[in-house]
């Protein structure tokens, strides 16, 4: 964990005093919890289910229609699109290491992956299914779930319950560890560029680490305010100061406008940024994250320097079979 040269280290903490914590590379497994262990079954169940777009009210939107695993886990669009090419107010986040979150969704608003996977298949504006009785009355009417959920939870055991915990065991497999930063941190000298060095010890002496650290660069804190400096120019352009965070969840005014410190694992491949995908390149992002977090304005030179360490944390993407859902022979799912 320490193996990086001593400058680094020094700097990183002279950048963040307040944080005891350095450099850390992403684990090659997500933790699981006691009530759903991670199993192969499991696994090709929820893979199934969350390519599967007869979860959706018109059979046209699945999970991957806005989280693309075959991309950086989302859909690059400022707002996602659902039934009936309906779109809400933010921005899909990566599922990619959404597995190493302390809560899901912007505002935090679901404690586990278990349970934000219930969340959109009823969302009128998502999947728009008119309730999970709906949902699993559809899957048993689809012959091939009921063995596909005998293998992974036993007989007759199509449920919400069992359906949201196959797609979390499903989730905990979209890691992507051995990023360059990963090879470099575990000791790897030649892993970064010079510029990714610099823009690495930018980072740390910017102060960016005292919210985006730990592995995934998304601790220590679960929530921070955004902005911390309000600016009328930036609200004006981009609009970040409309959406109320995690007051529209307590309903409490001391928590306006505060975010889930996003992850910045494979941030290079997630553009649209911020909560409402307002910021179209990472370039702008820093810059915004430096000025209206810290009261920092960037040079040009240290912004692309920051944005090169960023780019050093696309990991490697597991490789995937498209998996074959089951079908209808002779009839059709509605
Ligand atoms: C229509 C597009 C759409 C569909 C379909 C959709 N999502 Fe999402 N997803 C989003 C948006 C937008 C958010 C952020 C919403 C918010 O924070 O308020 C989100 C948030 C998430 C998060 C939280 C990630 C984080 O970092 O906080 C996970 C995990 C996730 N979705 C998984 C799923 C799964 C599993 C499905 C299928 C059951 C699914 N999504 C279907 C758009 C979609
Ligand atoms: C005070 C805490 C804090 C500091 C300091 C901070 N960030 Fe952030 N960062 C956040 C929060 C909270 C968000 C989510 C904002 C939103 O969209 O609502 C965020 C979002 C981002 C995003 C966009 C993520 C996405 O998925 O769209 C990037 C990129 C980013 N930060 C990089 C940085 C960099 C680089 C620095 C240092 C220059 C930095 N941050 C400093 C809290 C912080």
């Amino acid at each position: 964990m320490f193996k990086i040269s001593s400058l680094v280290s020094a700097v990183f903490l002279i950048g963040s005093v307040s944080v005891a914590s350095a450099w850390e590379a992403l684990p090659n497994k997500a933790p699981a919890p006691a009530d759903n262990p991670t199993t192969a079954e499991k696994v090709t169940l929820g893979q199934i289910l969350y390519h599967d777009p007869r979860l959706s009210s018109t059979g046209t939107v699945s999970c991957a229609s806005c989280h693309n695993t075959m991309l950086g886990g989302e859909d690059n669009r400022p707002n996602s699109m659902g039934v009936n090419g309906q779109t809400g107010g933010r921005s899909a986040p990566t599922v990619w290491n959404s597995a190493f979150n302390t809560v899901q969704f912007w505002d935090g608003r679901a404690a586990s992956l278990e349970e934000q996977a219930a969340g959109p298949v009823t969302n009128p504006i998502e999947m728009g299914m008119k309730s999970w009785d709906d949902v699993v009355t559809r899957l048993k009417s689809i012959e091939g779930y009921q063995g596909l959920f005998e293998k992974a939870f036993g007989k007759n055991s199509i449920s919400k319950d069992n359906a949201t915990k196959a797609i979390a065991a499903y989730e905990r497999t979209l890691i992507t560890p051995n990023s360059p930063y990963d090879k470099y941190v575990k000791g790897n000298k030649k892993a970064l560029t010079d510029q990714q060095i610099k823009g690495m010890e930018k980072f740390a002496e910017s102060g960016c680490g005292s919210c985006h650290s730990g592995p995934a660069f998304n601790g220590p804190g679960t929530y921070q305010k955004f902005p911390v400096i309000s600016s009328g120019f930036f609200a004006a352009k981009y609009k970040i100061t409309k959406d109320l965070g995690r007051e529209e969840v307590t309903k409490n005014s001391a928590d306006a406008h505060m975010w889930k410190v996003p992850t910045l694992r494979n941030i290079a491949l997630t553009a649209p940024y911020f909560h409402n995908g307002s910021v179209k390149s990472l370039d702008v992002a820093v810059k915004m994250m430096a000025k209206l977090q810290m009261g920092k304005e960037l040079s040009d030179q240290e912004t692309s320097d920051i944005v090169a360490f960023l780019n050093a944390l696309t990991g490697e993407f597991p490789k995937q079979k498209m998996p074959v859902l089951p079908g209808t022979p002779g009839s059709t799912f509605n």
